[in-house]
């Protein structure tokens, strides 16, 4: 049974409390009366009553759309698990299901152009992703910032499906608003496909007028996706607000602070990594970590303070699939990251000193001794072996191009 502290000021009618078998006596300000709240008629005596803390079964509860928010606002970060399936035989499986899921969204978006909208075939590749994530979350997303893709709108959109899933779990949410939430980041920027293909795909800055057109995307790819009978309301909020921004900045609302919804603030994020940390026509992939250490800075300003740092903590200052330069000469990929510290993961370490290959690759934890620290994050776009294999099949082979 799921059990998850609250206030009761925070509590929503919809929620299953939980009876914790305690008594009045020893935790006399607790409600724990079992059962689903039916209305905020019933919240406010609970709270004239006295009872400033509760327990509640978010499994049991009904009207989980709402919980998203209480969710996120009590910043519930769950111990997750141990990965059930080691990182390289996740990724063997994944590759190709990732390639097909890519492929699959590109169709999606191609007949979202003509005017035909296929929501429900998405499903069975979100189950996927989210049944591979509780594996092993970091398979999907080091192989969404390994692979390289020559249309950057298909994979990103998947990438930031991926990553919004793990950082949704990462935060408590699970079941259908984990499903819902996967669904927001892959459909995230359908409306572009309402936008001229000539504005879309310019290889230049664009003029003020053809970003104001472009800004319209977020609004058009909510009203595309409203036109599905039953559509959660959590998917609409979160492709319609995945623009806007804490301070106010952003589109197409000028939302601020908590007008923003829990989706829209999580997609947000994982569409500005993915962003930043890929290749694009007008410029290169910044390493994950530099694209990481940026989102820190607009951290209170674009985001709600903690969430960014969320974000970091969950993928680590050196995401696992990190290509890095140590203190000693030697190049290596993160395998693991040390979320007590941050800065000293686990790295498979494929040459040396003098650039020669280590054969077979090594496997140093950095915590654990004092020769080598890193100095450098590169991109997987920029160095020469080839991420993958090292990582799946502990061999070097020579990088396709
Ligand atoms: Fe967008």
């Amino acid at each position: 049974m799921a059990c998850v502290h609250i206030l009761t000021k925070d509590l929503r009618p919809g929620m299953f409390i939980v009876q914790t078998g305690e008594t009045w006596r020893s935790r006399p300000y607790l409600y724990a009366k079992p059962g689903i709240l039916k209305n905020e008629a019933e919240i406010a005596e609970i709270l004239k009553q006295g009872f400033v803390e509760a327990y509640y079964d978010p499994d049991k509860s009904e009207h989980l759309e709402d919980g998203v928010n209480d969710l996120l606002t009590a910043r519930l970060v769950h111990p997750l698990p141990e990965p059930t399936v080691p990182l390289n035989e996740e990724i063997k499986a994944q590759e190709e299901n990732y390639n097909n899921c890519v492929d699959y969204f590109q169709h999606v978006m191609e007949e979202a152009r003509s005017g035909r909208l296929d929501y429900n075939s998405a499903k069975p590749f979100m189950e996927n992703i989210i049944s591979s994530v509780n594996r092993n979350a970091d398979a999907l997303t080091s192989l969404a910032k390994i692979k390289t893709h020559d249309e950057y709108t298909f994979a990103h959109c998947v990438n930031v499906s991926i990553f919004s899933v793990a950082f949704g779990r990462y935060l408590g949410l699970r079941d259908q608003n984990l499903h819902n939430l996967g669904l927001s980041g892959l459909f995230h920027d359908i409306g572009k496909m309402r936008i001229p293909t000539h504005i879309l795909n310019a290889p230049r800055q664009l003029k003020p007028d053809e970003f104001a057109i472009i800004q319209k995307h977020a609004k058009y790819g909510e009203e595309m996706l409203s036109q599905i009978p039953n559509i959660p309301k959590d998917i609409l909020a979160g492709v319609c607000d995945h623009h806007e921004r804490y301070n106010g900045t952003g589109y197409p609302g000028h939302k601020k602070g908590h007008q923003i919804s829990p989706f829209g603030s999580i997609i947000s994020v994982c569409d500005v990594y993915d962003a930043l940390s890929s290749k694009r026509v007008y410029k290169e992939a910044l390493p994950p970590s530099k694209a990481l250490s940026i989102m820190y800075g607009m951290r209170g300003e674009s985001w709600e303070a903690g969430l960014v740092e969320l974000f970091i903590k969950m993928l680590g200052i050196y995401p696992v699939g990190t290509p890095i330069g140590l203190t000693s000469g030697f190049k290596g990929v993160v395998t693991k990251s040390n979320p007590s510290a941050p800065l000293y993961p686990t790295v498979l370490l494929c040459k040396d000193r003098t650039g020669h290959k280590i054969v077979p690759p090594s496997t140093v934890d950095l915590a654990q001794q004092h020769e080598m620290q890193i100095v450098k994050a590169l991109s997987s776009d920029t160095v020469d072996f080839d991420v993958l294999t090292l990582i799946t099949e502990g061999k070097h082979v020579p990088k396709k191009s």
